[in-house]
């Protein structure tokens, strides 16, 4: 249903909690426009019904406005996921005229100087508000993400305060999700059990004014049971690196076992349909116990590949968040650490020292 298009890793901005992998892909290695151009026609003729562009920074691609407009005569439905950092009259008007339908815009907080620390990027408020005012400007519906971790949770009446000033139509509650950047910054992010149990009241004290879609992602750490990582592996999502290669999840490159196929040498439907990385995971053949004997088994799907693999070094086990696995007691461990753990010092995501 959806493909999530990363055209680039380059980013003005360094968040600690971004979901990239630790290893940057170069501009170098990108896909042209021409190899884009043409996956977006595959996309289309393989049934995907939206394209989320996305990075890194998208903007940082010269050529995003042609990709747009392609993706937009082919009937796909397109979300630009930005920084909002490059958006300007000029970049505005452009985006306009190639037919974008809606722009998810990050906030890393409401307060000017934790944005700034998050971001590690001076004075980065008031180019993501005028971006903001610009995109809202346009009549293209507008979605406010903020990323929630530790620093910021008692700031989320004024996130909320702050998407209905902007006339956002919805607004991602998104709390840090432990891959990549993230998961080396774990610490430093993760909430308390009572920060969470804060965020929730918040949550539902405004639901209750309506007007204003919510859309809340909880942290999993604290669930009794994992989420369906992706709806499943290999059923309803993809993504497309910069350099080309396929993978069903932004993550599923850190699993060291798996190859990718790229859309350099075969077509997206081949590569859905009959890659190994694909077909791997996908469905309920591959489980281990506890999830092979589970009722839940095609609720979760077993949750998160990546997070298995990230904690416990093997992708096929279940999801350690899961409290019938028997490695559950890493994820509590990882809670009491960041409990512990008061000051926030980062290991901002940056481009130089790490890419490949
Ligand atoms: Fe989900 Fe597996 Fe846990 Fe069952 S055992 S709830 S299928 S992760
Ligand atoms: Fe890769 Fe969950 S992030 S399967």
């Amino acid at each position: 249903m959806s493909l999530l298009a990363e055209l680039t890793h380059r980013c003005p901005l360094s968040c600690p909690y971004c979901s990239n992998p630790v290893e940057l892909e170069r501009k170098a290695q990108e896909l042209s426009t021409e190899d884009w151009l043409r996956v977006l026609e595959e996309a289309a003729e393989l049934g995907i019904l939206q394209v989320h562009f996305s990075g890194g920074e998208p903007m940082a691609r010269p050529d995003l406005y042609t990709l747009i407009s392609h993706a937009h005569k082919l009937n796909l439905y397109t979300n630009l996921i930005t920084s909002g950092v490059l958006i300007t009259p000029q970049t505005m008007k452009r985006l306009d005229e190639s037919g974008l339908d809606h722009v998810q815009l990050s906030f890393q907080d409401t307060d000017g100087p934790e944005a700034d620390r998050l971001s590690d990027f001076p004075q980065v408020q008031p180019r993501k508000l005028e971006a903001a005012r610009l995109i809202t400007q346009a009549g293209i519906p507008l979605t406010l993400n903020f990323v929630l971790q530790k620093a910021n949770i008692s700031r989320m009446p004024a996130m909320f305060a702050l998407a209905r000033q902007l006339d956002a139509q919805r607004v991602e509650m998104a709390h840090t999700q432990y891959y990549g950047w993230a998961l080396k910054n774990r610490a430093a992010l993760l909430p308390s059990r009572t920060q969470l149990e804060e965020a929730s009241r918040y949550v539902a004290a405004e639901e209750t004014k309506g007007g204003l879609a919510i859309d809340y992602v909880t942290p999993d750490y604290y669930a009794e049971r994992p989420k369906p990582c992706m709806g499943g592996w290999g059923q309803r999502f993809l993504n497309i690196s910069p350099s080309g290669h396929v993978l069903p999840c932004h993550a599923a490159e850190t699993i060291p076992s798996l190859t990718f196929d790229n859309v350099r040498d075969h077509s997206l439907g081949h590569i859905w349909y009959h890659s190994r990385a694909f077909t791997l995971f996908r469905g309920t053949d591959w489980m281990p116990e506890p999830c092979a004997s589970c009722a839940r088994k095609e609720i979760d799907w077993g949750g998160c590949r990546c997070q298995a693999l990230a904690l416990l070094g093997d992708a096929s086990q279940t999801d350690p968040v899961c409290s019938l696995s028997p490695h559950r007691h890493l994820i509590d461990e990882a809670i009491a650490e960041a409990e512990r753990t008061d000051e926030q010092v980062f290991i901002y995501r940056r481009m130089s020292q790490n890419t490949r």
